[in-house]
């Protein structure tokens, strides 16, 4: 990466007012946790499509949970890194920001992240399929598999899947903040999954300039205004 255009960036971003991020799995991997494409990001072989959708559930909630409780296992042993340290440093300097995430993996939080707009949902929080009662449960192994609500109905995790709605109005915050944003941030996803998918180009078309900060080239390297490409622990530090 030329010297000459991370100063560029590193400027450009030192000096916006208002800064919205979108993170994806890519910001977690130097935690620990397994991304959901590319090397190690499979489980079993099945493909994110294939576990994380209503239909999976119906069909067999027993595999899903294995999954879920996977995942959480790894989540569970993992702390942030640089990366997500980073964004509570931006966070702190900035008079106007926002921090979209794909992740449902709380590493944010854990950071110090104060206003985040989970996209996603978040896999500490499970909801009954029957009585809808939500709640939060850190254990890691889970106890039983799936796990069951006070009323004996089962639980599923409280994540959005693929083909289910975002919550309500987070997508429309989201949106807001990348049209408002002098700069977009776009850190370890690979772009693939809409709505998430459609920020950046919306954030640019709206006057932002868009940093993209990922191992390797995405669909948005050849639309964004920086492409940076290497380990978002390592680079979001000195960028921030
Ligand atoms: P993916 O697993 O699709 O992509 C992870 C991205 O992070 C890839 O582009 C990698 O190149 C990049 N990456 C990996 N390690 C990195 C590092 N150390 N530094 C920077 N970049 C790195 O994850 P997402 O884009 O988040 O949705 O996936 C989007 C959604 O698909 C997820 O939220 C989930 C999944 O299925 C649902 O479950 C609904």
């Amino acid at each position: 990466m030329p010297d000459a255009e991370f100063e560029k960036a590193r400027r450009r971003l030192a000096s916006a007012a208002s800064v919205a991020v979108l993170t994806g799995a890519g910001i977690s991997a130097e935690s620990g946790i397994p991304t959901f494409r590319g090397a190690g990001g499979l489980w079993k072989n099945f493909r994110p499509e294939e576990l994380a959708t209503p239909e999976a559930f119906a069909r067999n909630p027993r595999l899903v949970w294995e999954w879920y409780d996977w995942r959480r296992q790894a989540i569970a042993k993992a702390g942030p890194n640089p990366a997500h340290r980073g964004l509570v440093q931006l966070e702190q300097a900035k008079p106007r920001f926002t921090l979209i995430t794909q992740n449902v993996d709380g590493l944010h939080d854990a950071a110090g992240s104060r206003r985040i707009l989970k996209l996603h949902g978040d896999i500490w929080h499970l909801r009954c399929t029957a009585c809808g009662a939500d709640w939060i449960d850190r254990r890691a192994p889970l106890d039983t598999i799936p796990p069951l609500c006070a009323c004996g109905a089962q639980a599923r995790p409280g994540v959005v899947w693929f083909g289910e709605m975002l919550p309500p109005g987070i997508l429309d915050e989201a949106q807001r903040a990348a049209a408002a944003a002098q700069v977009f941030l776009v850190i370890g996803t690979s772009a693939l999954v809409y709505p998430a998918a459609a920020l950046a180009p919306y954030a640019r078309r709206s006057g932002a300039t868009v940093i993209e900060i990922n191992l390797e080239p995405t669909p948005f390297s050849d639309i964004v205004d920086f492409a940076f490409h290497g380990k978002a622990g390592d680079l979001l530090p000195k960028l921030v």
